[in-house]
């Protein structure tokens, strides 16, 4: 998804965008017949979620759902986004209001994009995570067929929903966390809300429906293929030797205890080789730039799932360094497998963002952090720089073609008669981002892709034909950029040809 950076008013727009390019179908069907006292279904449910998602503060200190999911910078936020940030953002509460000054850690904030969590229950220390970017939830959250105890894996390590862990649920665990008004955190109900007793309120069944229907909506909604000679139909082959190399690199049992990266990521989705979601310690919560290191002795450890194993590690050992501190963790160590189909564009990397760049997450397979993992086995994958960057190849490659569809998608809604003219101009400016992220993911790398194949010049001239359509609104622009991405598309993937 896109870069954008603006304010909360375009959301409102972009809630029609939602409506129309996600439910447009329903719509039809549907007029007739919903009587006007039935709770919200479908259409409706959706654009009421996406209301409280970027409206509702749950009578709370401020925040809401998207001020750490901004739904313009891919639903997560990063240093360079917090840095447009005014120093007034709710996200900042911590710093500027007295009740709440252990509600964040500022530096890690600021500079890290780290939020803390309370994974462990509020009798254990918080530990500091990235934000989740949201991006094709619907795909990466079932458990599997193997048999977990929870209804889906949410969070970093899986157990980031309280209760029956549903995504559902989430919304309730998101609010008594991030949305308290003191750190009593003394919880009401929206019936017996009261400012003088309450530090928030939680979200009714109603509202984490819509929550939950808006959620599933937001970014890919189906997998992919790319098992070499899967004998599936519908495996994507690369034109760019170093992309494909990268594919085969991504499949090839390469390092650890006998892994490959489509081991645990299967089609680069969240599933392992089997289909199924699951949790995994490949030792990002031991590298030496997680969050305990950087702040000695103040930050505690990430145990990752679970909070009744507890661990103590010298930091000495963990963190490098002359000094020695006790480091705690609570939990398995084991994380929850993310997509990395969106990881290109959008960070964070990892639950704890220790790492910048896709190149970079790659690169971490090497590292001793990973060698030492219970994944691992005591064995890193020995890449050389130029697989990795291979791998980075692939990553990008998936990121910009999921860009295209996107791109291609809002240029459709964008082009239809149908769609009133507000809409329609702003399905264009956000199309015209996705093509620009295209774009940047492809060039943006140490690999020249796709060189002489002529695709970056033909997204160039679609971005440029979208440029020319928010200017002077024109459906033959529209069509022109996506034959243009077509014709880009075709010569980045194609038929096997041995
Ligand atoms: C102050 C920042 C902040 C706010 C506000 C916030 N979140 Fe989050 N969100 C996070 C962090 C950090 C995580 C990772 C938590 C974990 O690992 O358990 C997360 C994780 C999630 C996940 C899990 C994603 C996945 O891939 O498994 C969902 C779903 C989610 N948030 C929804 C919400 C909703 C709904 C709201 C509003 C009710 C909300 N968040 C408000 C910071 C925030
Ligand atoms: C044993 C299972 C396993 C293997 C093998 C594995 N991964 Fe991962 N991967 C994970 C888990 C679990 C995480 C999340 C860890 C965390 O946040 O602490 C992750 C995170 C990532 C991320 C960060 C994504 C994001 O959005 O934060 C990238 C990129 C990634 N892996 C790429 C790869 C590549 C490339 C390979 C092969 C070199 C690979 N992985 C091998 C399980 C695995």
């Amino acid at each position: 998804m896109s870069g954008m950076r603006d304010s909360r008013h375009l959301w409102r727009g972009i809630a029609v965008v939602w409506a129309v390019l996600m439910m447009a179908p329903l719509a039809a069907a549907e007029d007739a017949v919903t009587p006007a006292t039935a709770a919200p279904e479908g259409e409706d449910l959706v654009l009421e979620g996406l209301r409280l998602f970027t409206q509702e503060t749950f009578g709370g200190n401020g925040r809401v759902c998207a001020s750490c999911h901004p739904p313009t910078n891919n639903y997560t936020i990063d240093p360079a986004f917090i840095r447009t940030l005014p120093a007034g953002d709710p996200l900042f509460v911590a710093e500027f209001d007295p009740n709440l000054g252990d509600l964040e850690r500022s530096a890690l904030l600021r500079e890290r994009a780290l939020i803390l969590v309370n994974v462990d229950g509020f009798d254990k220390p918080a530990v500091s995570r990235s934000v989740p970017h949201l991006l094709g939830l619907s795909q990466t959250i079932s458990p599997g067929r193997r048999p977990f105890s929870r209804v889906h894996m949410t969070g970093w390590s899986g157990d980031g929903a309280p209760g029956d862990g549903a995504l559902r649920s989430f919304a309730t665990g998101a609010v008594r966390q991030h949305f308290t008004r003191t750190m009593a955190r003394r919880a009401c109900t929206a019936a017996s809300y009261d400012p003088a007793r309450c530090d928030f309120r939680l979200p009714t069944d109603a509202e984490l429906d819509a929550l939950e229907a808006f959620q599933l909506t937001i970014g890919r909604q189906s997998e992919i293929n790319i098992e070499p000679f899967s004998r599936r139909p519908g495996e994507i082959v690369f034109r760019d030797l170093n992309v494909e190399t990268g594919k085969f690199l991504f499949h090839t049992i390469a390092g650890g205890d006998n892994l490959a990266c489509s081991t645990c990521h299967r089609n680069a989705g969240a599933n392992d080789r089997s289909g199924n979601g699951r949790l995994f310690d490949v030792g990002a919560n031991k590298d030496e730039a997680a969050p305990a290191c950087l702040e000695p002795g103040a930050v505690p450890g990430d145990g990752g799932f679970g909070r009744v194993i507890e661990t103590t590690e010298s930091g000495r050992t963990l963190c490098g360094g002359t000094t020695d501190f006790p480091v705690r963790f609570f939990g398995n160590d084991r994380f929850n497998t993310p997509s990395v189909i969106e990881a290109a564009d959008t960070g964070p990397f990892f639950h704890n963002n220790i790492v910048d760049g896709v190149e970079e997450s790659v690169r971490f397979y090497n590292s001793s952090a990973f060698a030492r993992s219970e994944s691992a086995g005591g064995l890193a994958f020995n890449f050389f720089d130029e697989e990795i960057d291979q791998i980075g190849a692939l990553l990008r490659t998936l990121n910009a073609l999921d860009n295209m569809s996107n791109a291609d998608r809002l240029g459709a809604l964008a082009r239809r008669q149908a769609t009133p003219p507000d809409v329609a101009a702003l399905a264009v400016r956000i199309a015209a981002s996705e093509t620009e992220d295209a774009i940047q993911v492809l060039t943006g790398g140490p690999l020249r892709l796709y060189r002489g194949a002529g695709v970056v010049s033909l997204l160039t001239r679609a971005l440029a034909a979208e440029q020319a359509a928010i200017a002077a609104p024109d459906p033959a622009l529209l069509s022109r950029a996506i034959r243009l991405r077509q014709q880009a598309r075709d010569r980045m993937i194609g038929p096997r040809e041995d």
